[in-house]
Formats: C-alpha cells, structure tokens, sequence
C-alpha cells in the first residue's frame, strides 16, 4: 500500500513531537513515537475506508507542501519535515503548474524545484488515482486537438460547456482506483483528462518515457518512489525551523 506509507510523511509532519533534529531522517520519531507507523497505517485505513478518495486528496497535500502526496510502490519515507509559519495562494499558484500546463511548463516548475523531467513524469503517474473537477479539464474535452474522440464525448456527457463546474470524473479511465500504470496507457490512446497530462504523451521529449511506464509497472513503480523521495527532500524546515501545525490548514 503506497497510502499509508505516504501519510507516515504526512502524519509525521503534524505528530507534536518534543525531539528537534537538524535534518530529515527515517527514523525521526524512533524514540519520540515508535508506534508511529502502526498508528498511521490503522488511520489511514480507516480514513479510505470512509471516504476513497481520501488517497488521491492526501498525495495532492504531499505534493503541494513539498512544492510550496491503494496498492502501489512502497518507499523508506524521510521524516521530520515541518510546516511553514505563513502561507501564500499566489505563491502556490506561481509554483504549482496548472492542468493546462504545456510540457515545456512542466518541465521548468518541476526543475526549478530541482526534480528532473523523468522526476516529473514518473510523479505524474500519481494521477493513475483520484478524480478532477469538470472546470478542470472542460477546455481540454471541448478545445484539444490531440484527444481521443470516444474519450472526449464520454467526458463531454458530464462536464457540460457551461455549468457543472463541481461535475467529477475520473482521471484515470481505466482503473480509477488502483495505482497502477494504466495512467501511461491512457496517454497512449490520448485518453489523458488533464491537457498536462496528455502534454507528457504529444510528440514531446517524454514520448518514451511514458511508452516504457505503459509496459513496464514495475519500471513505474521504482521511478515514482524514487522520485517521492526526492520531492519529500524539497527544502524541508527541520529542527527548530517552522512549527508543527496543530491544524494542517493553519498556522498555529
Ligand atoms: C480511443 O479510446 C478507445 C478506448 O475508449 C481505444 O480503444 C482506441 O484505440 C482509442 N483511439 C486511439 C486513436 O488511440
């Protein structure tokens, strides 16, 4: 289960701890919590259980904090990353690449971060989970060239042109639940709902890419975890830096 793992980041960051290291570690909370990953493992469970989509929400939450994360790979996760004492929208909105994002785009926002084009790729794949909001990829389904026709109507039949902005969908046609590699082979049939999706598969530097990961998951899986750890490592506040939000929403 890659979920659980992910939220023994997630639930580290917001655990109140009285130990303060200097840098991230795997074993961070050894002393502090040594339970730690059977406490995490038993609420996220229990958290999926109620609410699915609570998986793809919580890989989301990763990737913004390090920007600014059902099956699938498991990773040794770096704990002991804190959390900022302020928060800016625009500064999210200038760092996180949108879903209409070109691929030349993505490959600056994810590079400025310091994480590759194969990085950024392999990262993407976390989409093989979750759905998306019809205001979100509408352009996409009425407007993009490169879009399987079959796939385009289907979508058109419940994000109208106007109106039903809150409309989801899937953003993984094929297996909406499972992390899997079908991601990449929805590419391949352009059957990716984001325009950035799709940008990854359109004639483009990461055409191969994405061949490989379609026929290849355990490729995916390798690249995907290797490239969670990199993004964990994104200029993390450790030690005394920032504070543990009690409300990961707000500051304290
Ligand atoms: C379009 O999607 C369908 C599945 O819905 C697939 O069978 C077909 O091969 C795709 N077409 C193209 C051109 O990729």
């Amino acid at each position: 289960m890659a979920a659980p793992t992910l939220m023994q980041c997630l639930v580290a960051i917001s655990l109140l701890s009285c130990v303060t290291h200097a840098q991230l570690s795997t074993t961070f909370y050894a002393s502090s919590c040594p339970n730690l990953q059977t406490i995490v493992r038993t609420a996220m469970t229990q958290a999926v259980s109620a609410e699915p989509r609570m998986g793809a929400s919580l890989l989301r939450l990763f990737f913004h904090d390090c920007f600014v994360q059902l099956g699938g790979p498991t990773w040794t996760v770096y704990l002991g990353r804190r959390d900022a004492r302020t928060a800016s929208q625009s500064d999210a909105n200038a760092n996180l690449p949108g879903p209409g994002s070109s691929l030349a785009t993505l490959v600056t926002m994810f590079g400025n971060k310091g994480l590759s084009a194969r990085d950024m790729t392999a990262l993407s794949g976390a989409h093989t989970i979750g759905q998306a909001r019809c205001a979100t990829f509408r352009d996409r389904i009425y407007n993009d060239a490169n879009i399987n026709a079959t796939f385009a109507s289907l979508r058109q039949q419940t994000c109208p042109q106007s109106g039903g902005d809150a409309e989801l969908a899937p953003i993984d046609v094929q297996s909406p639940d499972l992390f899997d590699n079908a991601y990449y082979q929805n590419l391949m049939s352009r059957q990716g709902l984001f325009h950035s999706d799709q940008e990854l598969f359109s004639g483009g530097s990461q055409d191969a890419l994405v061949k490989k990961y379609s026929g290849n998951a355990g490729m995916f899986a390798a690249d995907f975890a290797r490239a969670m750890v990199r993004m964990g490592a994104i200029s993390p506040l450790t030690g005394t830096q920032g504070e543990v939000r009690l409300d990961c929403r707000k500051v304290n």
